[in-house]
């Protein structure tokens, strides 16, 4: 028996028309599961489901654009996701937002609203939207933190704070739905180059200094969530559930 396979298991995402979302969904794919990627547009979801069709050799991968900050288009994308491909079983909630930079003392009450809307509240209407798919018959669900959670900072705060209400929600909702049979998982990635940080590495020398600190020696690539994905959405992680996963290279260690 193959722990990671994932065959015939219905995979949704969110923030996955690039990025780490992506090269999770990707991994899903070719672990055998059929994707429901998302993000706000719709062209670029195309593009990314036709290119994980190519590489799986069959139509395993849809697009469906969903805004995560709004509650209707968030259901609708969850209903458009039973039409396509049927009940849900694996929730990848990755889509995530950053607003503002600067100290948490001067960020305006819009802002603070969005980054917690988009980082806390819009994981808990998934969850709560797709948990009676999994209920009795098992599910996983995984949403994307940071290690920004565990650490104070004075252009990150605001973020770090739902990050960390994020692991918060992972945690109870662990708790208050392990019984039926639900799943429930943070990934805290360290400094990943992608678009969303692009602010934070792409800078001269800015790379190098970093990955001196790291004791694997670099930043994080999208592709290095794959297998963890498919870890927390498969039979390898049945018995682990409200736990917050750092991948990091080491930079953020437990202690
Ligand atoms: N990169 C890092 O260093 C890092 C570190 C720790 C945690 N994270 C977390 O990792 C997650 C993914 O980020 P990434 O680095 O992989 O970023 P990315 O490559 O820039 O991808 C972000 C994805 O989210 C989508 N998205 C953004 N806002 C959205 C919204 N309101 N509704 C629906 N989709 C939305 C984007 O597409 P559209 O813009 O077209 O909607 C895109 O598909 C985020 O939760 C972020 O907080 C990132």
């Amino acid at each position: 028996m193959n722990l990671f396979d994932l065959t015939g298991k219905v995979a949704l995402l969110t923030g996955a028309s690039k990025g780490m979302g992506y090269e999770m969904a990707l991994g899903l794919a070719k672990h055998g599961a059929t994707v429901v990627i998302s993000s706000r547009t719709q062209d670029e979801l195309d593009a990314a489901a036709a290119q994980i069709n190519e590489a799986v050799g069959g139509k395993r991968a849809h697009g469906i654009a969903s805004n995560i900050v709004h509650k209707d288009s968030l259901q609708a994308l969850v209903d458009k996701t039973h039409e396509v491909a049927g009940p849900i079983d694996i929730v990848v909630g990755n889509a995530g937002v950053n607003p503002y930079y600067g100290p948490i003392t001067g960020i305006s009450d819009e802002a603070y609203e969005r980054t917690m809307n988009a980082n806390v509240q819009s994981n808990l209407w998934l969850a709560k939207m797709v948990a009676p798919d999994m209920e009795g018959k098992g599910g996983s669900m995984m949403f994307t933190s940071s290690i920004g959670a565990f650490r104070a900072s004075d252009t990150l705060g605001t973020y770090g704070m739902s990050k960390l209400a994020l692991i918060g929600l992972v945690r109870n909702l662990a708790a208050e739905l392990g019984p039926k049979g639900i799943r429930f998982n943070a990934i805290c990635p360290g400094l990943v180059k992608t678009d969303f940080a692009r602010e934070l590495w792409d800078k001269p020398g800015v790379e190098e200094k970093y990955s001196k600190a790291i004791p694997l020696q670099r930043l994080g690539e999208p592709d290095d969530f794959a297998g963890l994905a498919v870890f927390l959405g498969s039979d390898a992680s049945k018995y682990m559930t409200g736990q917050a996963l750092t991948v990091c290279g080491g930079s953020s260690m437990w202690s």
